[in-house]
């Protein structure tokens, strides 16, 4: 080899390990916008506490909001994008359809970052905070978010329905959704303690209020029954956690524990099964539940990321630019 096929080689070879020792992901940061927005995040509580004084359940809608949006090609704002002839929005996905809300606050807090500095928030980002301050506003934990996601532009509607758990899948099906994005048992379960605030409607928990089955609170049943008839109401809705809620507190695995969880989804995770000790778990430390919440989420925040030159900035959230 003559030398300057020799030093072409070499250079070529230490290139690649420079490219190589660094995150080409490209890594999120708490600090990512300290320097290019530092009122940003400011600007999104304030839009976020007051959406939420509005109306208390707005909270929870836009906890619900960011996991749809991660569990769905990764964190990318895909979730807020609305129909057109190239973009199959997941607003009418099976979990989403006339369920989903909350994107108005979303596009209201993006409008006020906008104006004090157009085009470097992502639509992700406003998203993964509003899940964060959402949880704050109404007493849960709070949690640093990581920044320096990027939009994307594009969306699927397919990958909602098969990667969004469903309020009728067993045991079994959630657990290899949650895994399929890298959760084990315990994770899933503390996710789900999101449920302790929020709404479902008479449509998703008709069939377990009316079953008479041996895994349903017969009285608990008999008061759902009320606002949910058999026929009719189907948007009729009832709070997830019947004790609590409009606060973020481990009233949920209670309810599990004494056969009142209002949907198919929740009860399972206590039903003499694989996840049974960590409902008890959580039922008897609510500061682990807090903090394993916290974690979980924060890890689901890391779904797959657009960074770098990757995917967009997006004026506003429901369009590509
Ligand atoms: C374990 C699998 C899960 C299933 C099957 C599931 C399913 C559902 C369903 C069916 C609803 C009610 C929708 C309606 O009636 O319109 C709901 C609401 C909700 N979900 Fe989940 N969910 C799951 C996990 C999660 C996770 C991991 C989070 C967040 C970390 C979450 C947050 C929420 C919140 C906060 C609400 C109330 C939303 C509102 O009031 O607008 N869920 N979920
Ligand atoms: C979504 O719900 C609307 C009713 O509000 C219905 O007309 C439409 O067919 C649903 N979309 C899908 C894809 O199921
Ligand atoms: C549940 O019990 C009620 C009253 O005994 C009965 O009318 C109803 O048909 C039962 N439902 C099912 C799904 O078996």
């Amino acid at each position: 080899m003559d030398s300057s096929k020799y030093f072409a080689t070499f250079f070529t070879l230490s290139l690649t390990l420079l490219l190589l020792s660094f995150p080409c992901e490209g890594q999120l940061s708490p600090t990512f916008y300290d320097s290019t927005c530092p009122n940003a995040l400011t600007t999104i509580r304030t839009a976020i506490r007051s959406a939420i004084s509005a109306e208390r359940r707005m909270a929870a809608s836009l906890i619900r909001l960011h996991f749809h949006d991660c569990f769905v090609q990764g964190c990318d704002g895909s979730v807020l994008l609305d129909q057109t002839s190239t973009i199959q929005t997941e607003k009418t996905s099976l979990a989403n359809n006339n369920s989903a809300r909350g994107f108005n606050v979303i596009e209201d807090a993006k409008s006020k970052v906008e104006k004090i500095c157009p085009g470097v928030v992502s639509c992700a980002d406003i998203l993964a905070v509003a899940a964060r301050d959402s949880s704050a506003a109404v007493g849960g934990p709070s949690w640093t978010v990581k920044l320096g996601r990027r939009d994307s532009t594009t969306a699927s509607r397919s990958l909602a329905d098969s990667d969004l758990p469903g309020p009728f899948d067993d045991l079994l099906t959630l657990l290899s959704k949650f895994s399929n994005k890298g959760f084990n048992a315990r994770e899933m379960v503390a996710l789900s303690g999101a449920h302790t605030v929020g709404q479902t409607q008479c449509r998703i928990f008709r069939s377990r209020i009316y079953s008479n089955g041996t895994d349903i609170d017969a009285g608990f049943a008999s008061t759902r029954r009320r606002q949910c008839p058999t026929t009719g109401g189907d948007t009729n809705l009832a709070p997830l956690d019947l004790v609590t809620p409009n606060s973020f507190d481990n009233n949920y695995f209670k309810n599990l524990v004494q056969k009142k969880g209002l949907l198919p989804s929740d009860q399972v995770l206590f039903n003499g099964g694989s996840t049974d000790s960590f409902v008890t778990e959580y039922v008897n430390n609510p500061q682990t539940f807090s903090s394993d919440f916290s974690a979980a989420i924060v890890k689901m925040g890391d779904l797959s990321p657009l960074t770098g030159s990757n995917g967009i900035i997006r004026r506003i959230c429901s369009a590509i630019n």
